[in-house]
């Protein structure tokens, strides 16, 4: 399986902070199948402003424990951005360390419960540029909860949805999780990530989410996910995706938000 969505590399954002951790990451992931991570720190020159020489000499270093430790695992450079007036310019650059295995595929996140007033001809614009936009965990922005056509029009413009193991599982409660199927059931889902950032709480694992899918769309496509999509994001290959996007023309996606004595009690379905 390969992940394209992890915060593993020590000390760049608020994924693990030492070596040590970041390899105990790497031993999890291994353990649950996974042969290649794309590490992905956030990135943003407010608050996470690393550069990619930083970048690159913590993916080295994690990669020669790696092998030390004599794990199959390979790492591969990216970022995950929000959307920032600069963006554009740093993607288009013949070095941008922005993309994803510095090809033309990029993972923008959007905010929990907002999306940016010009966040479509933003992407849009970067699309006619030639990039591909991949949409990090859109299952955990309300926003798009109520908005789900937006993402569907994104979706036929060419981008890509990845959706997070542990929303799929519940971890980040009954509305994400359930946005989540209504995505995979409605054709719109493409690529299952682990958006790691420890050991514990949110560790790279794929498998048991993939099962999950498995029994609501079938095996191969689960699969599909976390396989060949992955193999060709990383690869910086075009994808051919489905002409159909089923979810544009359903019925309004029914938002059931937790009543105030559900989240006084915490009743997480
Ligand atoms: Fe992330």
């Amino acid at each position: 399986m390969i992940d394209i969505h992890s915060h593993i590399l020590p000390g760049l954002d608020d994924g693990p902070q030492s070596m040590a951790e970041a390899l105990q990451m790497c031993r999890i992931a291994s353990a649950d199948g996974i042969r290649t991570i794309v590490a992905t720190p956030h990135y943003n020159p407010g608050s996470f402003g690393w550069s990619a020489s930083s970048l690159q000499a913590s993916l080295t270093a994690l990669q020669k424990a790696v092998r030390a430790a004599g794990l199959d695992l390979t790492l591969l450079p990216g970022a995950e951005t929000p959307l920032f007036p600069e963006l554009s310019a740093l993607l288009m650059k013949n070095d941008t360390f922005l993309t994803i295995n510095r090809g033309i595929y990029f993972l923008v996140e959007f905010r929990p419960h907002a999306v940016p007033a010009n966040a479509e001809p933003f992407l849009k614009s970067l699309i006619s540029a030639g990039l591909v936009p991949v949409i990090a965990h859109p299952e955990r922005c309300t926003w798009f909860m109520h908005h789900p056509e937006m993402l569907s029009r994104l979706a036929r413009m060419g981008a890509l949805l990845q959706l997070t193991a542990g929303s799929i599982l519940g971890h980040f409660g009954p509305e994400a999780r359930n946005f989540c199927q209504y995505l995979i059931t409605g054709g719109v889902a493409h690529v299952i990530a682990s958006d790691a950032h420890d050991c514990s709480e949110r560790s790279p694992m794929l498998s048991e989410a993939v099962s999950m899918v498995a029994d609501q769309v079938g095996r191969e496509s689960a699969l599909g996910m976390v396989t060949t999509t992955p193999a060709a994001i990383i690869a910086g290959r075009r994808l051919q995706l489905p002409a159909a996007v089923r979810i544009h023309n359903s019925e309004p996606y029914p938002v059931w938000t937790r009543s105030w004595m559900e989240r006084l009690l915490g009743a997480w379905a």
